[in-house]
Protein backbone atom coordinates (compact mmCIF):
# COMPACT_ATOMS: atom_id res chain seq x y z
CA UNK A 1 0.00 0.00 0.00
CA UNK A 2 1.56 3.62 -1.40
CA UNK A 3 0.76 7.11 0.00
CA UNK A 4 0.48 9.42 -2.68
CA UNK A 5 2.30 12.53 -2.64
CA UNK A 6 1.15 15.52 -4.94
CA UNK A 7 3.28 18.47 -4.91
CA UNK A 8 5.83 15.81 -3.49
CA UNK A 9 8.94 17.48 -5.38
CA UNK A 10 8.64 20.66 -3.60
CA UNK A 11 10.15 22.10 -0.78
CA UNK A 12 7.76 20.81 2.04
CA UNK A 13 6.82 17.91 -0.25
CA UNK A 14 10.51 16.97 -0.63
CA UNK A 15 11.00 17.34 3.36
CA UNK A 16 7.77 14.93 3.83
CA UNK A 17 8.66 12.19 1.24
CA UNK A 18 12.00 12.03 3.40
CA UNK A 19 10.67 11.52 6.61
CA UNK A 20 7.66 9.03 5.00
CA UNK A 21 10.72 6.73 3.49
CA UNK A 22 12.82 6.97 6.92
CA UNK A 23 9.41 6.08 8.45
CA UNK A 24 8.85 3.21 5.99
CA UNK A 25 6.03 3.88 3.89
CA UNK A 26 6.31 3.20 0.24
CA UNK A 27 5.98 6.65 -1.56
CA UNK A 28 4.30 7.51 -4.81
CA UNK A 29 4.89 11.23 -5.96
CA UNK A 30 2.94 13.48 -8.66
CA UNK A 31 4.52 16.65 -9.65
CA UNK A 32 4.40 18.73 -12.87
CA UNK A 33 7.69 20.42 -11.78
CA UNK A 34 6.07 23.87 -12.08
CA UNK A 35 7.58 25.38 -9.15
CA UNK A 36 9.83 22.48 -8.29
CA UNK A 37 12.84 19.79 -10.22
CA UNK A 38 13.82 16.39 -9.77
CA UNK A 39 16.45 17.09 -8.07
CA UNK A 40 15.17 17.38 -4.34
CA UNK A 41 13.55 13.93 -4.95
CA UNK A 42 16.78 12.48 -6.79
CA UNK A 43 18.60 13.82 -3.62
CA UNK A 44 15.87 12.83 -1.48
CA UNK A 45 16.49 8.66 -2.44
CA UNK A 46 19.96 9.35 -1.93
CA UNK A 47 19.97 10.16 1.24
CA UNK A 48 17.55 7.69 2.71
CA UNK A 49 18.68 5.44 0.27
CA UNK A 50 15.22 4.39 -0.45
CA UNK A 51 13.08 4.84 -3.72
CA UNK A 52 10.40 7.08 -4.46
CA UNK A 53 8.47 6.27 -7.73
CA UNK A 54 7.94 9.54 -9.68
CA UNK A 55 5.24 10.70 -11.99
CA UNK A 56 6.01 13.79 -13.57
CA UNK A 57 1.94 14.61 -14.07
CA UNK A 58 -0.12 18.08 -13.81
CA UNK A 59 -3.11 17.05 -11.70
CA UNK A 60 -5.33 19.07 -13.74
CA UNK A 61 -5.02 15.75 -16.56
CA UNK A 62 -7.39 13.09 -15.03
CA UNK A 63 -6.75 10.19 -17.35
CA UNK A 64 -2.78 10.73 -15.94
CA UNK A 65 -4.00 10.66 -12.44
CA UNK A 66 -6.24 7.65 -13.32
CA UNK A 67 -3.21 6.18 -14.57
CA UNK A 68 -0.93 6.84 -10.95
CA UNK A 69 -4.32 5.03 -9.59
CA UNK A 70 -4.60 2.04 -11.46
CA UNK A 71 -0.87 1.02 -11.40
CA UNK A 72 -0.78 1.56 -7.69
CA UNK A 73 -2.53 0.61 -4.58
CA UNK A 74 -2.67 3.78 -2.85
CA UNK A 75 -3.95 3.92 1.16
CA UNK A 76 -4.05 7.69 1.31
CA UNK A 77 -3.00 10.69 -0.23
CA UNK A 78 -1.21 14.07 1.01
CA UNK A 79 -2.01 16.68 -1.43
CA UNK A 80 0.41 19.59 -1.24
CA UNK A 81 0.19 20.52 -5.06
CA UNK A 82 -1.01 23.89 -5.66
CA UNK A 83 0.44 27.97 -6.15
CA UNK A 84 1.96 29.30 -3.06
CA UNK A 85 2.78 32.77 -3.27
CA UNK A 86 0.55 35.33 -1.35
CA UNK A 87 1.87 37.94 -3.72
CA UNK A 88 1.69 36.40 -7.16
CA UNK A 89 -2.19 35.21 -6.23
CA UNK A 90 -2.90 39.29 -5.99
CA UNK A 91 -1.16 39.95 -9.46
CA UNK A 92 -2.99 36.07 -10.70
CA UNK A 93 -6.14 35.39 -9.15
CA UNK A 94 -8.21 33.13 -11.61
CA UNK A 95 -4.71 31.22 -12.28
CA UNK A 96 -4.53 30.49 -8.73
CA UNK A 97 -8.29 29.88 -8.26
CA UNK A 98 -8.14 27.31 -11.71
CA UNK A 99 -5.49 25.54 -10.78
CA UNK A 100 -5.69 24.85 -6.88
CA UNK A 101 -9.51 24.32 -7.26
CA UNK A 102 -9.80 22.54 -10.11
CA UNK A 103 -6.78 20.12 -9.16
CA UNK A 104 -8.32 19.35 -5.85
CA UNK A 105 -11.37 18.28 -7.12
CA UNK A 106 -10.38 16.16 -10.08
CA UNK A 107 -7.97 14.62 -7.37
CA UNK A 108 -11.05 13.82 -5.07
CA UNK A 109 -13.15 12.72 -7.65
CA UNK A 110 -10.35 9.82 -8.59
CA UNK A 111 -9.74 9.05 -5.33
CA UNK A 112 -13.20 8.12 -5.27
CA UNK A 113 -13.41 5.75 -8.21
CA UNK A 114 -10.74 3.87 -6.50
CA UNK A 115 -12.66 4.07 -2.77
CA UNK A 116 -9.01 6.19 -1.27
CA UNK A 117 -10.92 8.07 0.98
CA UNK A 118 -8.09 9.22 3.78
CA UNK A 119 -6.62 12.80 2.87
CA UNK A 120 -4.14 15.05 4.30
CA UNK A 121 -4.84 18.56 3.21
CA UNK A 122 -1.85 21.22 3.19
CA UNK A 123 -4.01 24.43 4.37
CA UNK A 124 -2.83 27.39 5.36
CA UNK A 125 -2.83 29.96 8.41
CA UNK A 126 -3.60 32.64 5.58
CA UNK A 127 -7.15 31.56 5.65
CA UNK A 128 -7.70 33.29 9.12
CA UNK A 129 -9.31 36.57 9.12
CA UNK A 130 -6.52 39.23 10.09
CA UNK A 131 -6.13 40.34 14.07
CA UNK A 132 -4.58 42.81 15.46
CA UNK A 133 -4.66 40.99 18.88
CA UNK A 134 -1.50 39.99 20.06
CA UNK A 135 -2.96 36.62 20.67
CA UNK A 136 -2.49 33.29 20.01
CA UNK A 137 -4.77 32.03 16.83
CA UNK A 138 -6.73 28.68 17.49
CA UNK A 139 -8.83 26.81 14.73
CA UNK A 140 -11.61 27.91 15.98
CA UNK A 141 -10.75 31.98 14.70
CA UNK A 142 -12.95 33.11 12.46
CA UNK A 143 -11.65 32.28 9.06
CA UNK A 144 -11.40 35.50 6.11
CA UNK A 145 -8.28 35.47 3.70
CA UNK A 146 -7.06 38.40 2.42
CA UNK A 147 -5.86 37.43 -0.69
CA UNK A 148 -6.83 34.79 -3.55
CA UNK A 149 -4.22 32.30 -2.69
CA UNK A 150 -5.17 31.70 1.28
CA UNK A 151 -8.63 32.25 -0.32
CA UNK A 152 -8.24 28.82 -2.53
CA UNK A 153 -7.21 27.33 0.49
CA UNK A 154 -10.21 28.40 2.34
CA UNK A 155 -12.59 27.47 -0.36
CA UNK A 156 -10.90 24.20 -0.54
CA UNK A 157 -11.52 23.60 3.13
CA UNK A 158 -15.13 24.54 2.71
CA UNK A 159 -15.52 21.96 -0.31
CA UNK A 160 -13.68 18.98 1.88
CA UNK A 161 -15.99 19.77 4.76
CA UNK A 162 -19.54 19.30 1.84
CA UNK A 163 -17.46 16.05 0.89
CA UNK A 164 -17.24 14.73 4.06
CA UNK A 165 -20.85 15.83 5.21
CA UNK A 166 -22.28 13.84 1.96
CA UNK A 167 -20.06 10.87 2.60
CA UNK A 168 -18.67 10.01 6.38
CA UNK A 169 -16.84 7.40 4.93
CA UNK A 170 -14.02 9.94 4.40
CA UNK A 171 -11.28 11.00 7.04
CA UNK A 172 -9.62 14.67 6.23
CA UNK A 173 -7.13 16.07 8.27
CA UNK A 174 -6.46 19.92 7.45
CA UNK A 175 -3.36 21.28 8.03
CA UNK A 176 -2.91 25.31 8.61
CA UNK A 177 0.64 26.25 8.15
CA UNK A 178 2.29 28.91 9.56
CA UNK A 179 5.43 30.21 8.06
CA UNK A 180 7.85 27.07 7.37
CA UNK A 181 11.44 27.75 7.02
CA UNK A 182 14.73 26.04 7.45
CA UNK A 183 15.99 22.76 5.65
CA UNK A 184 17.07 18.98 6.57
CA UNK A 185 19.82 19.39 8.17
CA UNK A 186 22.08 17.14 5.47
CA UNK A 187 22.03 20.48 3.50
CA UNK A 188 20.81 18.75 0.56
CA UNK A 189 17.49 19.67 0.42
CA UNK A 190 15.80 23.45 1.16
CA UNK A 191 14.12 25.60 0.07
CA UNK A 192 14.89 27.36 -3.15
CA UNK A 193 12.59 29.94 -4.74
CA UNK A 194 12.99 31.08 -8.11
CA UNK A 195 14.44 34.41 -8.31
CA UNK A 196 14.43 37.35 -5.73
CA UNK A 197 12.81 35.37 -2.78
CA UNK A 198 9.49 37.41 -1.26
CA UNK A 199 9.90 35.65 1.76
CA UNK A 200 11.93 36.76 4.66
CA UNK A 201 14.30 33.53 5.46
CA UNK A 202 15.55 32.90 1.90
CA UNK A 203 15.83 36.32 1.55
CA UNK A 204 18.12 36.46 4.64
CA UNK A 205 20.35 33.89 3.42
CA UNK A 206 20.42 35.39 0.29
CA UNK A 207 22.38 38.69 2.07
CA UNK A 208 24.59 36.51 4.23
CA UNK A 209 25.44 34.99 0.99
CA UNK A 210 26.11 38.10 -0.65
CA UNK A 211 23.58 37.35 -3.27
CA UNK A 212 21.36 40.54 -2.11
CA UNK A 213 23.13 43.97 -0.57
CA UNK A 214 20.52 44.35 2.21
CA UNK A 215 17.09 43.46 3.75
CA UNK A 216 14.39 45.51 3.60
CA UNK A 217 11.90 45.36 6.68
CA UNK A 218 8.76 45.66 5.81
CA UNK A 219 7.23 48.21 8.25
CA UNK A 220 8.33 49.23 11.58
CA UNK A 221 5.47 50.89 12.87
CA UNK A 222 3.09 47.76 13.87
CA UNK A 223 1.25 47.35 17.19
CA UNK A 224 4.61 44.86 18.18
CA UNK A 225 6.83 44.43 20.90
CA UNK A 226 9.28 46.13 18.13
CA UNK A 227 7.59 47.80 15.66
CA UNK A 228 8.16 44.91 13.04
CA UNK A 229 5.95 41.72 11.72
CA UNK A 230 5.25 38.76 14.19
CA UNK A 231 5.19 35.27 13.03
CA UNK A 232 5.33 31.30 14.22
CA UNK A 233 8.37 30.26 12.45
CA UNK A 234 7.73 26.44 12.28
CA UNK A 235 11.29 24.35 11.13
CA UNK A 236 9.97 22.57 7.52
CA UNK A 237 11.11 19.25 9.16
CA UNK A 238 8.99 19.62 11.80
CA UNK A 239 6.08 20.25 9.35
CA UNK A 240 6.83 17.56 7.68
CA UNK A 241 6.67 14.91 10.96
CA UNK A 242 3.56 16.66 11.76
CA UNK A 243 1.78 15.56 8.45
CA UNK A 244 2.92 11.81 9.01
CA UNK A 245 1.01 12.74 12.65
CA UNK A 246 -2.03 13.54 10.90
CA UNK A 247 -1.68 10.37 8.18
CA UNK A 248 -1.37 8.20 10.98
CA UNK A 249 -5.17 9.39 12.63
CA UNK A 250 -6.79 9.59 9.00
CA UNK A 251 -5.77 6.03 8.15
CA UNK A 252 -7.25 4.62 11.50
CA UNK A 253 -10.37 7.03 11.73
CA UNK A 254 -13.02 8.79 10.22
CA UNK A 255 -14.22 12.61 10.38
CA UNK A 256 -12.59 15.93 8.96
CA UNK A 257 -10.36 18.25 11.58
CA UNK A 258 -8.34 21.43 10.90
CA UNK A 259 -5.19 21.49 12.81
CA UNK A 260 -2.77 24.27 13.00
CA UNK A 261 0.57 23.31 12.12
CA UNK A 262 3.26 26.12 13.95
CA UNK A 263 5.46 26.80 17.18
CA UNK A 264 2.89 28.52 19.33
CA UNK A 265 5.64 31.09 19.27
CA UNK A 266 5.70 34.22 17.82
CA UNK A 267 9.20 36.34 16.34
CA UNK A 268 9.69 39.78 14.76
CA UNK A 269 11.41 39.84 11.52
CA UNK A 270 14.41 41.75 14.20
CA UNK A 271 14.08 39.00 16.50
CA UNK A 272 14.92 36.49 12.94
CA UNK A 273 17.49 38.82 12.20
CA UNK A 274 19.52 38.82 15.23
CA UNK A 275 19.26 35.08 15.89
CA UNK A 276 20.02 34.49 12.25
CA UNK A 277 23.35 36.82 12.97
CA UNK A 278 24.06 35.08 16.15
CA UNK A 279 24.26 31.47 14.50
CA UNK A 280 25.50 32.17 11.31
CA UNK A 281 28.08 35.10 12.23
CA UNK A 282 27.22 37.23 9.33
CA UNK A 283 25.95 40.33 10.00
CA UNK A 284 22.40 41.30 7.87
CA UNK A 285 22.53 44.81 6.43
CA UNK A 286 19.04 46.33 6.51
CA UNK A 287 17.06 49.51 5.85
CA UNK A 288 13.55 50.06 6.82
CA UNK A 289 10.96 50.10 4.16
CA UNK A 290 7.38 50.33 3.97
CA UNK A 291 4.63 48.20 5.15
CA UNK A 292 3.81 45.59 2.75
CA UNK A 293 0.51 45.18 0.51
CA UNK A 294 -1.50 42.85 2.64
CA UNK A 295 0.50 41.83 5.70
CA UNK A 296 -1.01 41.44 8.96
CA UNK A 297 1.04 42.25 11.94
CA UNK A 298 0.60 39.68 13.86
CA UNK A 299 -0.17 35.69 13.18
CA UNK A 300 1.27 32.86 15.59
CA UNK A 301 -0.76 29.74 16.81
CA UNK A 302 -2.44 28.06 19.11
CA UNK A 303 -1.11 24.71 19.62
CA UNK A 304 -3.26 22.89 21.37
CA UNK A 305 -4.89 20.73 19.62
CA UNK A 306 -2.94 19.09 17.73
CA UNK A 307 -0.38 18.53 20.84
CA UNK A 308 -3.78 16.47 22.05
CA UNK A 309 -5.23 15.15 18.98
CA UNK A 310 -2.23 14.06 16.72
CA UNK A 311 0.10 13.91 19.53
CA UNK A 312 2.60 16.17 17.80
CA UNK A 313 4.11 19.11 18.52
CA UNK A 314 7.08 20.99 17.07
CA UNK A 315 10.56 20.10 18.40
CA UNK A 316 13.19 22.42 16.79
CA UNK A 317 13.78 26.61 17.74
CA UNK A 318 14.48 29.34 15.32
CA UNK A 319 18.52 28.81 16.05
CA UNK A 320 18.38 25.63 14.15
CA UNK A 321 15.49 27.03 11.50
CA UNK A 322 18.36 29.76 10.96
CA UNK A 323 21.58 27.35 11.13
CA UNK A 324 20.01 24.69 8.51
CA UNK A 325 18.81 27.61 6.35
CA UNK A 326 22.32 29.17 6.15
CA UNK A 327 23.73 25.45 5.48
CA UNK A 328 21.26 25.02 3.29
CA UNK A 329 22.45 27.98 1.40
CA UNK A 330 26.03 27.77 1.11
CA UNK A 331 26.03 24.04 0.14
CA UNK A 332 24.34 25.14 -2.61
CA UNK A 333 25.42 28.32 -3.94
CA UNK A 334 23.92 28.29 -6.85
CA UNK A 335 20.31 29.23 -4.53
CA UNK A 336 20.92 32.50 -6.00
CA UNK A 337 18.34 35.45 -5.87
CA UNK A 338 18.78 36.83 -9.28
CA UNK A 339 18.76 33.19 -11.76
C1 LIG B 1 7.30 37.20 7.13
C2 LIG B 1 7.57 38.55 7.79
C3 LIG B 1 7.08 40.42 6.35
C4 LIG B 1 10.29 39.53 3.46
C5 LIG B 1 4.12 33.19 4.33
C6 LIG B 1 3.85 32.53 3.04
C7 LIG B 1 2.41 32.05 2.95
C8 LIG B 1 1.96 31.33 4.20
C9 LIG B 1 2.28 32.14 5.44
C10 LIG B 1 1.78 28.92 4.01
C11 LIG B 1 6.49 39.59 7.48
C12 LIG B 1 8.57 40.35 6.67
C13 LIG B 1 9.43 39.47 4.53
C14 LIG B 1 11.20 40.61 3.34
C15 LIG B 1 10.33 41.51 5.40
N1 LIG B 1 2.53 30.04 4.31
N2 LIG B 1 9.45 40.43 5.49
N3 LIG B 1 11.18 41.56 4.33
O1 LIG B 1 4.03 36.95 4.53
O2 LIG B 1 3.88 35.57 6.66
O3 LIG B 1 3.56 34.49 4.38
O4 LIG B 1 3.67 32.40 5.41
O5 LIG B 1 0.69 28.92 3.56
O6 LIG B 1 2.37 31.15 1.85
O7 LIG B 1 4.06 33.46 2.03
O8 LIG B 1 5.84 35.28 5.16
O9 LIG B 1 8.30 35.35 4.98
O10 LIG B 1 6.92 36.72 3.34
O11 LIG B 1 7.05 37.42 5.74
O12 LIG B 1 10.32 42.39 6.28
O13 LIG B 1 12.01 40.73 2.38
O14 LIG B 1 8.78 39.08 7.27
O15 LIG B 1 6.60 41.76 6.36
O16 LIG B 1 6.32 40.40 8.65
P1 LIG B 1 4.28 35.68 5.23
P2 LIG B 1 7.09 36.18 4.71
Amino acid sequence: MAILVTGGAGYIGSHLCLELLNAGYEVVVVDNNSTSSSDALKRVQEITRKSVTVYTVDLGKKEDLLDVFSNHTISSVIHLAGYKSVSESSSIPLTYYANNIMSTLILCEVMQMFNVKSLVFSSSATVYAPTEKNEPISESHPLGAINPYGHTKQVIEEILRYLFYSDPSWSICMLRYFNPVGAHDSGQIGENPKGIPNNLVPYITNVAAGLLPALSIYGNDYPTRDGTGIRDYIHVVDLAQGHISALKKVETTTGINAYNLGTGKGYSVLEMVRSFQNVSGREIPYIIAPRRKGDIAVSFADVTKAKEELGWEAKRGIDAMCMDAWRWQRANPSNSALV
